[in-house]
C-alpha cells in the first residue's frame, strides 16, 4: 500500500532521529508533508534538511519537557509520535551481575522510562487535538518465530526492554482508542543501521547478512503505510528475507477481564 497523502500538514516528534532508522522515519514523514521535530543525543540530527531538530536526551525529564514544548510552539500540537530512540548493550545472563545492573539503568532509562515520559506528555496534547498516532519501535524478538533461526535474543536486557514495550503498546492502544489515538509496535529484523554495524569488527556486516539485511527506508515506508492504514494495537512484523509489508489487519482478541 502506498501513502495517500493524508499525512499532509500533520506534526510529528521522532526520537533518536540523528541516524539509522530514526533518521529514515523523520525523512519519510517529512517527504509525506508532515512537520517533523527530530531529536537525538547526536549533533547529526541538525543535518537533516527540512525538519526542526534538537539535541536532547530522552532519559532526562527536563529534556523531554523541552522537546514537547518546542513541538507545541512550532506546530501547535503533536499528531504523530515515533518512539524510536533505543539503546543496545550485549548483556548476557551469565555476564557479571554488577554489569547487568549498570546496563539495566542505561537500557531501561532510554528504551522504557524515556519513552514513557515522552509518550505520557504527548498523550494529553493528542487527546485535546482529537487524536493521534504513537508508533513504538520494537524488534522481531518479541514476535512468534517465522522460520528456523529467528527470535534468538542476543541480550537479555535489551530483549526484556522490548517485551516491556509491548505492554505499553497493548495497554495504551486499548485505553486510548476512545480518544482516536492509535498505538502500534513495529518489530523488525536486522536492519542496516549504525547500531547493527556496531556489533561487527570495523562496522562491516558479514557477507551473508549484508546480502539480506533490511533497509531503514523500507521500514520507514512500512511506518507511513501503518499510519495511513489507521489500525491500532498491533505489532507489525518485518523479517529478513521477506518483503517488508503491512499485511492484513489482525482480528482483535476476545478479552476476558480478571
Ligand atoms: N537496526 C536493527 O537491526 C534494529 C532491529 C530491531 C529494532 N531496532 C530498533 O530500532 C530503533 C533504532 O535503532 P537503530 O538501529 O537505528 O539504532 P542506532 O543506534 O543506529 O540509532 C539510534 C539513535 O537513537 C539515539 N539515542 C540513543 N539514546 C538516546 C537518548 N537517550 N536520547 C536521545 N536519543 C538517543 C542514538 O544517538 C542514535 O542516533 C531502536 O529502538 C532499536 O532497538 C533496530
Amino acid at each position: 500500500m502506498s501513502t495517500n497523502g493524508s499525512l499532509e500538514g500533520k506534526s510529528a516528534i521522532v526520537s533518536g532521529a540523528g541516524r539509522g532508522l530514526g533518521q529514515a522515519y523523520a525523512e519519510a514523514l517529512r517527504d509525506n508533508g508532515v512537520k517533523v521535530l527530530g531529536f537525538d543525543l547526536l549533533e547529526s540530527v541538525h543535518e537533516i534538511d527540512g525538519i526542526e531538530s534538537m539535541v536532547a536526551d530522552i532519559s532526562k525529564r527536563e529534556d523531554v519537557e523541552r522537546i514537547v514544548s518546542a513541538a507545541e510552539e512550532a506546530f501547535g500540537g503533536v499528531d504523530i509520535l515515533v518512539n524510536n530512540a533505543g539503546a543496545w548493550r550485549v548483556t548476557l545472563v551469565d555476564s557479571p551481575w554488577e554489569q547487568a545492573v549498570e546496563d539495566w539503568d542505561f537500557i531501561m532509562d532510554t528504551n522504557l522510562r524515556g519513552l514513557l515520559m515522552l509518550s505520557r506528555i504527548c498523550v494529553p496534547i493528542m487527546q485535546r487535538n482529537g487524536g493521534g498516532d504513537i508508533v513504538n519501535i520494537s524488534t522481531y524478538y518479541v514476535l512468534p518465530a517465522r522460520s528456523e533461526g529467528t527470535n534468538n535474543p542476543q541480550t537479555d536486557l535489551y530483549c526484556a526492554s522490548k517485551w516491556a514495550l509491548n505492554g505499553f503498546t497493548d495497554a495504551w492502544s486499548k485505553s486510548l482508542a476512545k480518544d482516536n489515538i492509535r498505538v502500534n509496535g513495529m518489530c523488525m529484523g536486522a536492519t542496516d543501521t549504525p547500531m547493527l554495524r556496531g556489533l561487527f569488527p570495523d562496522k562491516q556486516l558479514p557477507p551473508e547478512m549484508a546480502a539480506s539485511v533490511m533497509s531503514a527506508e523500507g521500514s520507514a515506508q512500512q511506518m507511513i503505510d501503518l499510519i495511513n492504514d489507521g489500525r491500532t494495537g498491533e505489532n507489525i512484523g518485518a523479517w529478513v528475507g521477506y518483503p517488508i509489508e503491512l499485511g492484513p489487519r489482525k482480528h482483535a482478541h476476545k478479552r476476558i477481564t480478571g
